[in-house]
C-alpha cells in the first residue's frame, strides 16, 4: 500500500506481502526490490514471463542481482530505461512495454520525491482517492479504512500519484485516460472477501484468473509448444505413480486419463496414506508425482520420502512456494493459484488440472506422440477456458441456487461419472459432505449395479455427470437404471444431449476432457449453495483443517 499524508512531513511508501512465485520466501527475495544502484524501488504482484531473457541482457550490461525474483529484473530494467529516455515516467513505461506477463507494479524514486508510479497488466490494481492522500493497491481492503472512493485501473494503464494529484495514462502512448471515481459500499469484512460472502465463493469465482495464471509463461505461442523447463532435466517416466490426498488425489486421478491418452504413460493414482504403508513396487524407470496444494500434507510428504528412499525420482506439484514437498522433490512445478483460504479446496484443484493437462501434453511432445492438430485444438481450448468460465459462472451460480431447495432435505447423495468424469464425481461428493455434512458417495456409474444401486429410493437423489463425450450413451443408461428405482436425478450435461431427468443442468462444453473445467465449478457451487442454505460454516467446516500436517 502506498500513502502520502497531509499536514505532516511528506510520506511515501510502498510495500508488498509477497506470495512467492520466483525464489523461496527469504529476505533477499522480499519486496521492495531495488533497481540499478539504488535509483529506484519497486513492489510487484504477478509474474514476468520473459524475465530470464531480460535478466540475461541486463547481466551482460553489468547489473548485479541480489535476489532470484523476476521483480528485481523489472527494477533493473527501469533503471536501464532511465539511460534511454527523458523522464522517469518514460523509463517506467519503456521497461514495462518489454515485460511480458502479469504485473501490478508500483515504484518510488528519489529523483521525484513525493511521486509514486504504478501500472497494471493482467493483475488487479486499484487507486484509492483520499483527502490530501492517495493510494494504490491490489485490493480494496488495503486502503478501505482511509477512503471508499476508488478508480479501477485497466490493463495497460499507468497511474501517477502525489498527495494532491492523480492521473491515469495509457502505457503505450502516455496519453491521459479519462476515469470515473466509484464509491465502495462494502464493510471491511466483506472487502477482504472481495465482496463475496465467503472465501470459498470468492475462490470459485477466481478460477478463470487461476487458469490464466497457470498458463502464463508455459506456452510458446509461436511454435505451439509446452514450456515446462522444471522437467527438462528429468527423463520421461516409463510409469508414473501420482500420489496425493483428498481433492489433490482427485485431480491426480483426472490427470491419469490425459497422461495415458496423450503421452501413453501408464499411471497409478495412489492415496498417499495407503502408498506409504504398502510394500509398493517401484521399477527403476518409475517416477512419482506428488500433488499437494499446501505442500505440507503429512501423508503425501511421507510418501514422497519413501519413494525417494527407494531411488525414485519425484516431481512435486504444489501451490505454496518453499513448503516441504517442493524442498524435497527432485523437481517442482508451482500451480500459481494464489492463497487458498477456504478449507474446502476449489481453485487449487482447477490449477492442478491445468498443470496436469500441460504435463501430459509436454510428455507427449517429448515422446513425439501428439499430432499437430490435437495439440493445436488442446492449446486453443485451454486458452479459451478463462473467458468461457468467467462468462458461465454467474448463471451456474443461479442454477445452483434454484436446485438447492428441492434437495436440501436429502440425507444422502450419489455422484456418478464415467471416464474422466469419475474423479469429478468423487470430488463433487467430497465437496458436498465436507461443507454441508450431507452424506455423499462418488461412484463410477457403471459400478452402481454391483451393489450400491440397492440404496436408491425416492429419498436418495443422484447427481449424474453426463457430459457430451463418447461415454454419454453409457452414462445415460446408468441414469435410466437409477430412475427405474424411482431415484431423483440431477444431470449435469452439455447442450445437445437428450436426457429426461428431474433437473437437467446444462453447462457449456469445451474441447475433449476440458469440459471438466466447467463441470467442476458447477459442482463446487452446488455444494457451496447447499452448505450456505443449511447455515453451515462454509469456510471452516467442523473437524477439518486446511493443512493436514498429522498422520
Ligand atoms: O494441501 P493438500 O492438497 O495436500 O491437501 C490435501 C487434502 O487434505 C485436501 O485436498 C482436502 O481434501 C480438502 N479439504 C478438500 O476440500
Amino acid at each position: 500500500m502506498l500513502s502520502h499524508h497531509p499536514n505532516t512531513v511528506a510520506l511515501n511508501a510502498i510495500g508488498h506481502t509477497r506470495w512467492a512465485t520466483h525464489g523461496v520466501p527469504a529476505e533477499r527475495n522480499a519486496h521492495p526490490q531495488i533497481g540499478g544502484n539504488g535509483e529506484l524501488a519497486i513492489v510487484h504482484n504477478g509474474i514476468i514471463e520473459n524475465f530470464q531473457e531480460l535478466k540475461k541482457s541486463l547481466l551482460a550490461k553489468g547489473y548485479v542481482f541480489r535476489s532470484e525474483t523476476d521483480t528485481e529484473v523489472l527494477a533493473h530494467l527501469i533503471a536501464e530505461g532511465r539511460k534511454h529516455t527523458g523522464s522517469l515516467l518514460e523509463a517506467f513505461a519503456w521497461a514495462l512495454r518489454q515485460a511480458h506477463g502479469a504485473y501490478a507494479v508500483a515504484m518510488l524514486c528519489p529523483e521525484e520525491p513525493g511521486t509514486i508510479l504504478a501500472a497494471r497488466m493482467a493483475a488487479p490494481m486499484i487507486l484509492g482517492i483520499g483527502v490530501g492522500e492517495h493510494f494504490v493497491a491490489s485490493d480494496i481492503p488495503a486502503f478501505l479504512p482511509y477512503t471508499r472512493d476508488v478508480v479501477f485501473l485497466q490493463d495497460g494503464e499507468i497511474v501517477r500519484i502525489t498527495d494532491h494529484s492523480w492521473e491515469v495514462l495509457a502505457l503505450d502512448t502516455l496519453n491521459p485516460v479519462q476515469k470515473s471515481i466509484q464509491t465502495i459500499q462494502w464493510d471491511m469484512q466483506s472487502a477482504r472477501k472481495g465482496g463475496y460472502k465467503h472465501f470459498m465463493l470468492k475462490e470459485i469465482f477466481e478460477q478463470p484468473q487461476v487458469i490464466t495464471d497457470c498458463l502464463t509463461g508455459r506456452i510458446d505461442e509461436e511454435h505451439e509448444r509446452i514450456l515446462l523447463p522444471e522437467l527438462d532435466s528429468l527423463p520421461v517416466p516409463a510409469r508414473l505413480h501420482i500420489i496425493a490426498c483428498g481433492t489433490s488425489y482427485h485431480a491426480g486421478m483426472w490427470g491419469q486419463h490425459l497422461f495415458e491418452d496423450w503421452a501413453r504413460i501408464p499411471v497409478i493414482p495412489e492415496i498417499a496414506s495407503e502408498f506409504r504403508y504398502r510394500n509398493v513396487i517401484l521399477e527403476p524407470d518409475d517416477m512419482v508425482l506428488v500433488i499437494s496444494q499446501s505442500g505440507e500434507t503429512a501423508d503425501t510428504l511421507a510418501a514422497l520420502r519413501l519413494a525417494r528412499e527407494r531411488g525414485c525420482l519425484a516431481i512435486g506439484l504444489c501451490n505454496v512456494v518453499g513448503s516441504s514437498i517442493p524442498r524435497e522433490a527432485n523437481a517442482v512445478i508451482y500451480t500459481q493459484a494464489g492463497p487458498e483460504i477456504s478449507v474446502a479446496s476449489t481453485k487449487a484443484m482447477c490449477s492442478q488440472m491445468v498443470i496436469l493437462s500441460l504435463m501430459a501434453l509436454y510428455y507427449a511432445q517429448r515422446k513425439r506422440l501428439l499430432d499437430p492438430q490435437t495439440r493445436h485444438e488442446a492449446l486453443k481450448a485451454l486458452k479459451a477456458l478463462p473467458d468461457q468460465l468467467a462468462l458461465s459462472l454467474p448463471s451456474m451460480r443461479e442454477t445452483a441456487q434454484k436446485l438447492i431447495q428441492p434437495y436440501s432435505a436429502a440425507r444422502s447423495f450419489f455422484y456418478l461419472g464415467r471416464g474422466h468424469a469419475f474423479p469429478l464425481a468423487l470430488e463433487g461428493a467430497l465437496k458436498l459432505k465436507e461443507i454441508s455434512y450431507i452424506h455423499a458417495e462418488g461412484y463410477a456409474s457403471g459400478e452402481m449395479k454391483h451393489g450400491p444401486i440397492a440404496l436408491i429410493d425416492p429419498e436418495f437423489p443422484t447427481f449424474a455427470i453426463a457430459l457430451d463425450d463418447a461415454l454419454f450413451p453409457k452414462v445415460k443408461s446408468n441414469i435410466v437404471e437409477v430412475q427405474a428405482r424411482r431415484g431423483p436425478v440431477i444431470a449435469l450435461t452439455n447442450p445437445g444431449t437428450e436426457l429426461h431427468v428431474d433437473h437437467l443442468w446444462t453447462i457449456p462444453a469445451a474441447w475433449g476432457p476440458f469440459s471438466a473445467f466447467l463441470a467442476l465449478p458447477a459442482m463446487q457451487l452446488f455444494s457451496y449453495e447447499m452448505a450456505d442454505y443449511l447455515g453451515k460454516d462454509v469456510d471452516q467446516p467442523r473437524n477439518l483443517a486446511k493443512s493436514v500436517t498429522v498422520e
